[in-house]
């Protein structure tokens, strides 16, 4: 089950996705940390965040609408509090989502957060829908992208993953930009930009009026979006999107990713992570797949 992704050694290619799976250490009586991957933080930024105002999560049709606003606890007590606790866990993967307002404080974070041992990558946070500055504007902007990348680049002593949106006309085109830029690798999707409205109220759901989409609602597009993207670029990818069953893991790794991640399932059921790796593990052995890793870009293409 294990698979190499941007230098990091994985002891399975299923990763707990940001924002869903807190810090990781709350998970450590739920989940077996030591059998999914490893796990992404919520977004961490230089100073605390509160977020948006409440309500901030909708249920939708086959999916989740979210505007938390990336609240957080903050770089200084992430490595204070959060990160230490996890050193009981060595095969499990810390990699810290990265946010900022601007480029100097995105820099800032990282810059903090090299001066600490137990991390195995950052994950720049260039796509969240749910702020009013910072975060996609870096994501939708060809020129800011690749401005932020390579100065994290030069700032990072760690692997770099650019989380791009899917809130773009081509993320295979954001994805080469985030590459030329000194990329390690790259994630994709963040949510999609979307919105509820009650209809007795004529309100808007959401505090923030709209949010981001997740779940199994956006799987066939995410699917697509890593599909291209590992056409059109060659640089390793974290796929997700609606990920619940060991078969859509599957398919996203047939797709070009070479490991994915697990968000709004764990919101179902919070062992969500564990189960999928235990599941594709099972998966793998019906199917007669000796390394899960030959799964990666194993699409087979109709003759034309
Ligand atoms: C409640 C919630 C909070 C999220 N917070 C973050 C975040 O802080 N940073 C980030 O890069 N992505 C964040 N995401 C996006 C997820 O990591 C993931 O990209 C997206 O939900 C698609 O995967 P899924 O369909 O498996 O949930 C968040 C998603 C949800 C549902």
């Amino acid at each position: 089950m294990r698979v190499s992704f941007a230098g990091l050694e994985l002891v399975s290619p299923i990763i707990a996705a940001s924002g869903t799976f807190g810090y990781g250490i709350e998970f450590e009586e739920i989940v077996s940390l030591e059998r999914i991957g490893g796990f992404v933080t919520k977004g961490i930024s230089m100073e605390p965040m509160a977020g948006n105002a409440p309500p901030r999560i909708i249920q939708t049709a086959s999916g989740m609408l979210n505007a938390i606003g990336l609240q957080n606890v903050g770089v200084q007590d992430f490595l204070e509090r959060k990160l230490p606790p996890l050193r009981r866990y060595p095969r499990c993967q810390v990699i810290v989502n990265v946010f900022g307002y601007t480029v100097g404080e995105y820099l800032s974070v990282i810059q903090r957060l090299n001066q600490v041992e137990g991390i195995a990558a950052y994950e720049l946070n260039v796509s969240c829908p749910n702020v009013h500055a910072g975060g996609m504007a870096f994501g939708a902007d060809p020129g800011s992208l690749e401005y932020l990348v390579r100065r994290a680049k030069i700032a990072s002593t760690r692997p770099l993953i650019v989380k791009l949106s899917p809130n773009v006309t081509s993320v295979a085109h954001m994805a080469k930009v985030a590459k030329g830029a000194g990329a390690d690798a790259v994630s994709l999707v963040n949510t999609f930009l979307a919105m509820s409205i009650d209809s007795q109220t004529r309100r808007p759901r959401l505090s923030n009026i709209t949010g981001g989409l997740s779940g199994p609602a956006i799987k066939p597009i995410a699917l697509r979006m890593v599909y291209e993207t590992a056409r059109s670029v060659n640089i390793p990818i974290l796929g997700m999107g609606g990920i619940i069953t060991p078969e859509d893991a599957v398919e996203f790794m047939l797709a070009g990713a070479t490991a994915v991640q697990v968000g709004t399932a764990s919101y179902a059921d919070p062992r969500a992570s564990e189960r999928l790796a235990r599941g594709l593990e099972s998966w793998c052995r019906s199917n007669q797949v000796e390394r899960v890793a030959s799964l990666t870009g194993a699409l087979e293409l109709p003759r034309t």
